[in-house]
C-alpha cells in the first residue's frame, strides 16, 4: 500500500507540474500580448481565437496528407523490396542503434528519393484550385474574372513527356540528381503546391516521415495483405 507520505509528495510534484504548465502559458500569451502593445495597434500579432483556428488548420492540413503518404511509401515499398532493403540498409548504416537525430536525417538520401517518388505516383492533394479575379491570357486562352481553374497535380505527375517511358514506374532513382533534374527544370512537380501559398509545413512533413519510416524499418519488414485491392480514392486526400 502507498504510504500517506508518498501519496502526499506526489500531490505536490502534480500540483506544482501544473502551476509550471499555467505559468509557461501565460508566459507566452503574454509575449503575444507584449507584441500587440509594442505596435500599439491591436491589428498586430493573433488573437486567441485566430491561434485555435491555426491549430485547427495545422491538424486537418498535416494529419491526413502525412497519412497517406506514409501508407503509400510502406505499400510500394512492399511491392519493390530492393527498395526497402536498401532503405533499411542506409538507415542501419547512418545510425545503427542510435536514436535518429536530425543531423543524420539531413544525410539520407535513399529514404528521401522514395519518398519525392511516392508523392510523385501518389501525392496526397491530387489537384489544386484557384479563382482568378481579373481577366486572364494563358496561352491561347482569355479566362473572364471570377473563372475556376483546377491544377490537376496527378495529371503532371504522370504526364509520359516530362517523367518519360516508365512514368508509371515506382523509380525513385529519378529524382538521384534532385527534383529540377528529373523535371527537367519543367514545372511539373507539385506535391506541396507551389508559389504564396505554398505547404507551411512541407519541411515538417518530410521530417516527420522521415522518422516515422526510420522507425518502422528498423523494427518491421512488411508484407501486404493479401486482401489489398489497388484503388487509389479521393477523400479529400488520395486514399489506398
Ligand atoms: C505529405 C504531407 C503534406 C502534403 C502532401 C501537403 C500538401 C499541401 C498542399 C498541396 C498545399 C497547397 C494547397 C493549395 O495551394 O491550395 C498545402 C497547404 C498547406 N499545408 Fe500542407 N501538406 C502536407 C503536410 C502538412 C503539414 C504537416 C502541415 C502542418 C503542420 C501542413 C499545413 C499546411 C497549411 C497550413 C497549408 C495552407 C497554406 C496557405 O494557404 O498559406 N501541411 N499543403
Amino acid at each position: 500500500m502507498e504510504s500517506r507520505q508518498r501519496k502526499k509528495e506526489k500531490s505536490t510534484t502534480g500540483e506544482r507540474r501544473k502551476k509550471a504548465d499555467t505559468k509557461e502559458k501565460e508566459e507566452r500569451r503574454d509575449s503575444n500580448d507584449k507584441e500587440i502593445k509594442q505596435q500599439e495597434s491591436t491589428n498586430f500579432g493573433l488573437r486567441i481565437d485566430e491561434v485555435i483556428e491555426d491549430c485547427k488548420l495545422f491538424y486537418i492540413a498535416g494529419q491526413e496528407t502525412t497519412t497517406n503518404l506514409l501508407v503509400w511509401t510502406m505499400i510500394l515499398l512492399e511491392q519493390h523490396t530492393n527498395w526497402q532493403d536498401c532503405a533499411r540498409d542506409e538507415v542501419s548504416k547512418e545510425f545503427g542503434g542510435r536514436k535518429p537525430d536530425i543531423d543524420g536525417l539531413s544525410h539520407l538520401k535513399i529514404i528521401s528519393i522514395i519518398l519525392h517518388e511516392v508523392l510523385r505516383l501518389y501525392p496526397p492533394i491530387v489537384a489544386l484550385e484557384r479563382m482568378i479575379h481579373e481577366e486572364t491570357k494563358i496561352g491561347n486562352l482569355i479566362l473572364p474574372s471570377g473563372s475556376q481553374l483546377l491544377l490537376h497535380v496527378m495529371m503532371l505527375h504522370h504526364d509520359a513527356k516530362i517523367w518519360r517511358d516508365d512514368v508509371n514506374e515506382f523509380n525513385p532513382e529519378r529524382f538521384a540528381e534532385g527534383v529540377s533534374k528529373a523535371t527537367n527544370g519543367q514545372a511539373s512537380y507539385f506535391p506541396f503546391g507551389g508559389g504564396p501559398r505554398i505547404c507551411v509545413g512541407q519541411a515538417f512533413a518530410m521530417l516527420e516521415a522521415k522518422l516515422a519510416l526510420i522507425m518502422i524499418l528498423c523494427r518491421f519488414s512488411f508484407k501486404l495483405s493479401p486482401s489489398y485491392s489497388h484503388a487509389p480514392h479521393t477523400i479529400i486526400t488520395l486514399q489506398p
